[in-house]
């Protein structure tokens, strides 16, 4: 079973559980405010790995046009339906289609989660490729150096694994593809998360 029939597995339930989780993070709230601030009229905010569309939603909200992508189609559909008036489109992060320089801004929220060590370069020579320049990137991640893989989830058959990263892993990447890293913010869990650090990394494309 592949990430993307494990994400339409549990498309419905992910949407009760965290379409309104914002409410609740307010650090998420105001790195997403930050973002804005840096993409200061650049052009549109993808949120790649949108899930149910919650966070571009936020940025909607706020004034800045956003878009979503996912990898499940099952996410987009629902996405869609929750948040007349915004785009989402099924997508990898890995091969974005969209023009070089197409975007003003891209927020991937525990989204390279699911993208092994190996295919992280090409996941960020893509988002290096699509934002204009001076355009940020807000990422988040589990702090760590282990994967763990679910066979079930909320009681649904799924085979998922969430890869979890070290910061000079991720901020060496994002180098490598050509990223200035501006800032980096760790985080304990909420009471109602799963109990990992959540680090939160923010950098540009010169
Ligand atoms: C843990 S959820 C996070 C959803 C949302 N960003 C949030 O913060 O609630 C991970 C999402 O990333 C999507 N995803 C996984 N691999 C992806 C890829 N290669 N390209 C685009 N989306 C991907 C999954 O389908 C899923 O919706």
């Amino acid at each position: 079973m592949s990430t993307r029939d494990s994400y339409d597995e549990i498309a419905g339930t992910y949407a009760e559980r965290f379409l309104d989780e914002l409410s609740g993070k307010p650090l998420d709230r105001a790195l997403l405010d930050l973002l804005i601030t840096q993409v200061d009229g650049r052009g549109t905010i993808a949120d790649i790995g949108c899930g149910p569309g919650h966070v571009a939603r936020y940025l909607h909200d706020r004034g800045a046009p956003a878009l979503g992508i996912d990898l499940s189609s099952r996410m987009i559909e629902i996405a869609a339906a929750a948040h007349p008036g915004i785009g989402f489109h099924t997508g990898d992060m890995r091969d974005l289609h969209v023009p070089d320089q197409a975007w003003g801004g891209i927020v991937a929220l525990y989204s390279i989660i699911h993208v092994p060590p190996a295919e992280i370069p090409a996941a960020f020579t893509e988002f290096h490729r699509v934002l204009k320049p001076g355009a940020p990137l807000l990422l988040s991640f589990h702090l760590g150096d282990e994967v763990r893989h679910l066979d079930e989830m909320w009681d649904h058959p799924v085979s998922l694994d969430f890869q979890f990263y070290l910061r000079p892993e991720i901020e060496t990447a994002l180098e490598s593809a050509g990223f200035a890293i501006d800032a980096y913010v760790e985080r304990r869990h909420y009471d109602h998360e799963v109990e990992t650090t959540r680090a939160y990394l923010m950098a540009h494309r010169p």
